[in-house]
């Protein structure tokens, strides 16, 4: 399904980006992003965007947008399913998600996230479950959080076919191990843990690297020592890549947000508004007014 009556090569952004040369919003024309578009932007030195999305509405609108990069993220246990963190999250619910992201787009690269509990059980478990989010749900690689402890499973899903994301610094699903959501890297043992981290995990195969609330220098320095793009979330301008959480990103999340979110947008209050006049409008008696009436 995509109710775009554009092909997503030929939106304003798009064109207006492929006008500045920029490969990852324009050049790719009428296909999918791949993995190598992204190996091949960081050689070019391209940054560009990730957001989340959870329904097929919204990842339209971000297609459209030219957004080269959606994932489908467990931070959908917080955002969408109204839970507190993303550990109650299930492969059923990552599956049924995805499967509608991938729907509703048809250029960005989707990546489906690995939930809590769906792939630390044993590679097995790793490959049974990421096969899944590729058949059922159609997604193109997936996204799994851990450095050096996660680098085995990610190397058997690579040898199976399987494009990885890893995520290190600060991992949500370990929420309850770390006390909270705390800055990672800080102090040298900690830095040089991510170090390792990040490089376990381009050395296992994975295609790409989240680093979340991570100091922006350390960050900078993971970037520069990597051959895989890096995607910051609270790392600074100095990752290839960002990535925001999308109702962060366009104020739709209610209270107060992380220190490294830019609203983009108040989508929140003008939802709230226009459901308000609407039901202003119902009770005044002016809507439905005689141009939305049958007769
Ligand atoms: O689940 C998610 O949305 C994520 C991003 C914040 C990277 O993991």
């Amino acid at each position: 399904m995509n109710t775009s009556p554009l092909s997503p090569a030929q939106t304003p952004a798009a064109a207006a980006a492929a006008s500045q040369g920029s490969t990852l919003y324009g050049g790719v024309t009428n296909r999918r992003v791949t993995v190598r578009d992204l190996a091949a932007a960081k050689q070019r030195g391209e940054r560009w965007a990730m957001l989340t999305a959870y329904d097929a509405l919204t990842a339209g609108v971000f297609d459209e947008a030219g957004i080269p990069v959606l994932l489908v993220g467990d931070s959908a246990g917080n955002c969408h399913l109204g839970y507190d963190t993303t550990v109650p999250v299930t492969m059923d619910q990552m599956t049924m998600l995805s499967a509608a992201v991938v729907r509703g787009t048809q250029r960005a690269l989707v990546i489906g996230d690995m939930p809590f509990g769906s792939y630390q059980e044993s590679p097995a478990q790793a490959l049974r479950n990421a096969a899944r989010l590729m058949k059922e749900a159609g997604v193109h690689a997936v996204k799994l959080e851990g450095g050096e402890r996660s680098a085995h499973t990610i190397e058997l899903l690579v040898e199976a076919g399987v494009p990885v994301m890893a995520h290190i610094g600060l991992t949500p699903q370990s929420v309850h191990a770390l006390g909270g959501y705390p800055v990672q890297g800080r102090g040298d043992e900690a830095a040089h843990k991510l170090q390792r981290d990040a490089k376990a995990v381009q050395q296992a195969g994975a295609f790409s690297v989240v680093l979340e609330a991570v100091p922006a220098e350390l960050a900078q320095h993971v970037t520069e020592s990597l051959t895989i793009p890096t995607v910051g979330i609270g790392a600074g301008a100095g990752c290839d890549a960002q990535v925001l959480v999308w109702t962060d990103m366009a104020g739709m999340t209610a209270g107060r947000v992380p220190k490294f979110v830019k609203k983009f947008a108040e989508l929140r209050e003008a939802l709230g508004g226009a459901a308000r006049e609407f039901a202003d409008e119902v009770r005044e008696g002016s809507f439905p007014a005689p141009e939305h009436t049958f007769h």
